[in-house]
């Protein structure tokens, strides 16, 4: 049976992932291999709810984060596994990184509890510890994102935020990659939209060739 893939896509605020997830997408229906496009928070019905809240509603940081997981474990638990265990390719935008990103580097939450919401919420029937195989990271200079955000829509709680919160964001990012450098992917997202998604393309399909099916 052909082995399930999960690839997360991650980045600051106006890094410019989502349009590059559909060109991945593409790749993998291209190679026969069907293909689940999901994001965080969120991906199903409960979890988007809960999305609604965290984006929208100010409150305390360890509520925050508890409600990041809360929409992790039913999302991992009705649809990720699932399309793992059916050897479908997982491609979600974002996932544990974000929290550890900007709840960990943004909001300064502990990040060794984080640690431990990780492990208890991810833990698979089998006893590992579900991380997505691929993670491509959009790396951009937070002053960029903010001029690319500007002339964007509305923003949300995390949109609003100044640029030094990004700048944490992005060292959260730095830091889960320097932990677990062997699944990230780093895009320097500075360049123009096309070079990008020349790389991510490039970075995606050097993996999965290298990837047992
Ligand atoms: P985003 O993925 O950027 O979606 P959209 O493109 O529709 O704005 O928005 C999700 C926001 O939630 C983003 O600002 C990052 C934040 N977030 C966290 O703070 N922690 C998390 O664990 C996740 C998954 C997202």
């Amino acid at each position: 049976m052909t082995r399930g893939l999960f690839i997360s896509f991650e980045g600051i605020d106006g890094a410019g992932k989502s349009t590059h997830i559909e060109r991945v997408a593409a790749l993998f229906r291209q190679a026969g291999r069907p293909v689940v496009l999901t994001r965080e928070p969120g991906g199903t019905p409960l979890s988007e709810k809960l999305r609604e809240l965290v984006l929208h509603d100010p409150m305390d940081a360890l509520t925050e984060a508890l409600l990041m997981f809360a929409a992790r474990r039913e999302h991992l638990v009705q649809v990720i596994e699932p399309a793992l265990a059916r050897g479908d390719v997982v491609l979600c935008d974002r996932f544990t990184d974000a929290t550890f990103a900007y709840q960990g580097g943004g909001r300064g939450f502990d990040w060794q509890v984080l640690a431990q919401l990780e492990s208890m919420v991810q833990t698979t029937a089998q006893g590992a510890l579900r991380q997505p195989d691929l993670t491509v990271w959009f790396d951009l200079d937070p002053q960029i994102a903010a001029e690319r955000l500007a002339s964007a829509r509305v923003p949300d709680k995390f949109e609003s935020q100044p640029a030094d919160f990004f700048a944490a964001v992005r060292a959260g990012y730095a830091r889960r990659q320097e932990e677990m450098p062997s699944r990230f992917a780093r895009i320097d997202a500075a360049q123009s939209r096309e070079a990008v998604g020349d790389d991510v393309a490039l970075v995606v399909t050097s993996w999965y060739s290298r990837t047992p099916t």
